[in-house]
C-alpha cells in the first residue's frame, strides 16, 4: 500500500489556510483524507465515488486529497482504483476526462477486513499517521460510514477506543448513511453510541433529498420571495401534497426492504424533510443550527396518532403483478428473496397536521410507493378558493383553487396556477400554469444530491445535515404507525397493481372532497 499523495489542483491556487479564498464562491476545503467503509459497496461506486470525481472535475476539492477505501472483500490498492474508475465511468454524470481522473485516482488506497475487527483499524491507523508524514502535515480526516446499519456504532467505537476521533488540531468528521436507526429506540441508542466519543458538530447524519437543488430551492423560493409568506399559513392554504413516486421497484435489495419498507425508506426521512422545510418558520440565518432548530420545532408540532387513530390516517399498500413502463412487473411477493407471505408495505400514504398557529387544520397528505406508474416527486400546495365569484355561473365552471407545484424530480421547476379568461366574447374561465424551469432557466446541469453533501462534510457544514434531536423527532412521528402496523398480522394488506398510482384505499385519507393529484 503506497502512501502517495496526490494534487488534483494547482497547489499554489488555494494554499491550505489562505483567508484570501473566504468570500470567493467556492469555500475553502481544508487538505483531507476520505475514508469510505463500503468502499466496493453500492453506494460507493453509483454515488459516493462518482460525485468525488465530479468535485475533483469542477477543481472543488481541496489541493490535496487522498482516498481509502474498506470492504470486507480482500483487494489491492491497484484492484480499488480499477473497480473506482469503472464505477466512475459508469455512473459519473459527465463522462471522465482523463486527466482528472488519473490525478484524483492516483493516490488511493485500499484496507481490507471485518469492519469492527481490531486488525484493519490497527491498519487504519498506521495508514493515516503514513498519510500525514508523506505529506508533511496533518490531514483533516473524514470516516464516511457507508456500510450496513449495524456496523456504524461498531465502527465509530473503534475509532473512539483509539482516539482516532480526534486529531492533532484537525478535523475529524464523520458521516453516517441512512438508515439511522430502526424505530425511536435504536435510533436513541445509536445516537448515544455516536456520541459517546463524537460532538454533535463531527456527526453529518446523510439525508440525500437535502442536497438536492430543487429541494433547496423550496428555502429560496419561501424565503427570497415576498409573495409567498403572507398565504403561507391556514388561512390561504387548503391543503398540500407530497409525493414522492418512484417506477423502479426494490431491485436487489429485498434483505433490507423486507425489513424497512416504504414508510422507513422514505416517509421517515425524505418526505418528512421536504415537509419540515416547507412548514418551518423563516430560520434567522441559513445556518446549520438556526435552520435544524427550526426544522425541529416544527416536527415537534406534528402530533404523532394514538394507535387507535393509525387506521384512519395511514394506508399501506403492496404492489401486484402489473406493467411498467411497457414491461412486466412481478408482485412484491414473488420478489428475489421477498417472503411469500411477507407484509412489508411498499406503498404508504399519510394524513398529517401541524398543530401550532400557522398551520392547525391543514391537512397535509403524503404518498411514496415503487413501482407506481411513474418517476414523481413533487409538492402540491393547494390555495383556499377564493370567497365570492362575481361571473355568471358559466362563467365560473372551469375556477379552480391556485396551486403552487415544486417539482423535485424530474422536470424539476415551480408552477403557479392561475384561473385566467378564455379569448372571446364571454367572461369564461381556465386554468393555466406560470412555470419556472431549472434546465431552461439555468441552462446548466444541477450537481449531484451527494456532490454538495461530501463537500459541505468536509468543509464542516452541517447546515444540509440531520442532527440528534431532528432524527428523534422523524423517528417520533412515525413510530406510531410502525408499531400498529407491526401488530397488525392479520388485516390484508391494500394490493395495487404495479404500474398503477397506488391502492384505492389511499383515496379515504382524503377529506371533504379532495382527491389525490393525478400521477
Ligand atoms: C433512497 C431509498 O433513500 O432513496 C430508495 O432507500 C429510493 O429506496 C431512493 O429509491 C430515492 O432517491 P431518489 O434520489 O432517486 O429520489
Amino acid at each position: 500500500m503506497s502512501a502517495t499523495s496526490l494534487s488534483v489542483q494547482d497547489p499554489s491556487r488555494v494554499p491550505d489556510d489562505n483567508p484570501l479564498v473566504e468570500g470567493l464562491e467556492r469555500l475553502p476545503v481544508r487538505s483531507t483524507v476520505i475514508v469510505i467503509f463500503g468502499g466496493t459497496g453500492d453506494l460507493a461506486q453509483r454515488k459516493l465515488l462518482p460525485a468525488l470525481y465530479n468535485l475533483a472535475h469542477e477543481g472543488a476539492l481541496p489541493d490535496h486529497i487522498e482516498l481509502v477505501g474498506i470492504a470486507r472483500r480482500p483487494l489491492t490498492d491497484d484492484g480499488f482504483r480499477e473497480r473506482a474508475r469503472e464505477a466512475i465511468g459508469r455512473f459519473s454524470r459527465r463522462a471522465p476526462d482523463a486527466a482528472v481522473l488519473d490525478g484524483l485516482l492516483r493516490g488511493v488506497h485500499h484496507l481490507s477486513g471485518s469492519f469492527d475487527s481490531d486488525g484493519l483499524f490497527d491498519q487504519l491507523q498506521e495508514l493515516l499517521s503514513e498519510l500525514d508524514v508523506s505529506t508533511g502535515r496533518a490531514l483533516n480526516r473524514v470516516f464516511y460510514l457507508a456500510t450496513a446499519p449495524e456496523f456504524f456504532a461498531a465502527i465509530v467505537d473503534q475509532l473512539g477506543r483509539r482516539g482516532m476521533h480526534e486529531h492533532d488540531g484537525r478535523e475529524v468528521r464523520v458521516v453516517i448513511e441512512k438508515p439511522f436507526g430502526y424505530d425511536l429506540e435504536s435510533a436513541r441508542r445509536q445516537n448515544h453510541a455516536v456520541l459517546h466519543y463524537l460532538d454533535e458538530s463531527q456527526v453529518f447524519r446523510i439525508d440525500h433529498y437535502l442536497g438536492k437543488e430543487t429541494v433547496q430551492n423550496l428555502m429560496a423560493l419561501r424565503f427570497a420571495n415576498a409573495f409567498f409568506e403572507p398565504v403561507w399559513n391556514r388561512n390561504y392554504i387548503d391543503h398540500v401534497q407530497i409525493t414522492a413516486a418512484e417506477d423502479i421497484g426494490i431491485g436487489g435489495r429485498a434483505g433490507y426492504y423486507e425489513s424497512a419498507g416504504a414508510l422507513r425508506d422514505l416517509v421517515q426521512n425524505h418526505m418528512l424533510q421536504l415537509l419540515a422545510l416547507l412548514t418551518m418558520e423563516p430560520p434567522t440565518a441559513f445556518e446549520a443550527n438556526r435552520l435544524r432548530d427550526e426544522k425541529l420545532k416544527v416536527l415537534e408540532a406534528i402530533v404523532p396518532p394514538a394507535p387507535s387513530e393509525v387506521a384512519a390516517m395511514a394506508v399501506r399498500g403492496q404492489y401486484s403483478a402489473g406493467v411498467v413502463g411497457g414491461s412486466e412487473s412481478p408482485a412484491y411477493r414473488s420478489e428475489e428473496g421477498v417472503a411469500a407471505d411477507s407484509r412489508t408495505e411498499t406503498f404508504a400514504a399519510l394524513r398529517l397536521h401541524v398543530s401550532n398557529w400557522r398551520w392547525a387544520g391543514v391537512p397535509f397528505y403524503l404518498r411514496t410507493g415503487k413501482r407506481l406508474s411513474r418517476k414523481l416527486t413533487e409538492i402540491a400546495v393547494t390555495l383556499k378558493p377564493v370567497p365570492h365569484l362575481a361571473f355568471q355561473s358559466s362563467g365560473s365552471v372551469g375556477v379552480q383553487s391556485n396551486q403552487i407545484i415544486l417539482t423535485v424530480q424530474p422536470d424539476e421547476g415551480v408552477s403557479v396556477s392561475l384561473g385566467a379568461k378564455i379569448p372571446g366574447a364571454r367572461m369564461r374561465i381556465r386554468p393555466v400554469n406560470m412555470e419556472f424551469h431549472y434546465g431552461t432557466s439555468f441552462l446548466s446541469e444541477s450537481p449531484e444530491a451527494y456532490e454538495r453533501l461530501i463537500l459541505d462534510a468536509m468543509r464542516g457544514d452541517a447546515t444540509l445535515f440531520t442532527r440528534n434531536d431532528e432524527i428523534e423527532a422523524l423517528w417520533g412521528i412515525v413510530d406510531p404507525i410502525l408499531s400498529a402496523w407491526h401488530a397488525d398480522t392479520r388485516s390484508p394488506i391494500a394490493q395495487y397493481p404495479a404500474g398503477s398510482a397506488g391502492p384505492v384505499e389511499a383515496a379515504t385519507l382524503l377529506e371533504d372532497g379532495r382527491a389525490w393529484r393525478r400521477l
